[in-house]
């Protein structure tokens, strides 16, 4: 998709620096918005080298049946966001329960995120899919991208995907715990040293596959 396909950025195209001054300081806006129970998807795209490049994300909706588009919001500062605006494109993958480690890896800043996971090129835009670790993605093109105070919200068009088998079950994420529909487990991100431990054992995947994921009660440290 050529840059004139895609609604690019301009400064400040909300006019937000005008308009906005809050008193509101990150923790508790962080405290707010982790009051709202999501999903955990892992955006992937590939860099202009060539390489595959990804994070996980919770900022995630669906935005129209016709045409079928959905929005992100990235961090300004995210590598994949570099890369989902030079490939104008990127997949949604949606983890399936016990992929928290996976979360993890992908909001680390680890070099080699790819190296662990199971992945294979999509088949509309050929970028990275997760195809072992979700329950259900979404190959999409970039339409607009709009710059919102820190982050950008991306919109993108779905051109092909897949959708969850009745057995697939999600990971979940609510204040800063990862569970499984309906609850039978949970893993605890702490709050001051921002360290992940599964507390309950992993069920393997229902599908049969072999399960990639490292033993229960490894832990994470975000750098
Ligand atoms: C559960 C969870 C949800 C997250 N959701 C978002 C999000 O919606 N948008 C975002 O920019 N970062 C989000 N992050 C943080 C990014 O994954 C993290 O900053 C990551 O390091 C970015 O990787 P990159 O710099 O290689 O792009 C989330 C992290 C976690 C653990």
């Amino acid at each position: 998709m050529t840059e004139s396909q895609t609604s690019r950025r301009s400064p400040d195209p909300l006019g937000l620096a005008d308009r906005c001054s809050s008193g509101v300081d990150p923790a508790t806006f962080r405290a707010i918005m982790g009051a709202f129970p999501t999903g955990v998807a892992v955006i992937t795209s590939y860099d202009r080298t060539g390489h595959p490049r990804g994070l996980t994300c919770s900022a995630l909706c669906s935005v129209s049946m016709d045409p079928p588009l959905l929005l992100l919001c990235v961090n300004g500062n995210s590598g994949a966001l570099r890369a989902i605006r030079d490939s104008a494109g990127f997949v949604v993958n949606f983890l399936r329960e016990g992929r928290d480690w996976l979360s993890q890896l992908f909001a680390s800043a680890s070099p080699d995120k790819f190296s662990r996971v199971a992945w294979r090129r999509s088949v509309a835009t050929g970028l990275p899919w997760l195809s072992e670790d979700t329950i259900a993605h979404a190959d999409c093109q970039l339409v607009s991208d709009v710059e919102a105070g820190d982050h950008a919200i991306l919109i993108g068009l779905l051109v092909s995907g897949s959708a969850p088998v009745h057995t697939a079950q999600p990971l979940l994420y609510w204040q800063r715990t990862y569970a499984s529909w309906p609850g039978t487990e949970t893993s605890t991100v702490d709050q001051t040293t921002t360290v992940v431990t599964t507390v309950v054992p992993t069920e393997p995947p229902d599908n049969g596959a072999a399960d990639p994921s490292p033993p229960t009660h490894r832990r994470y440290r975000i750098p």
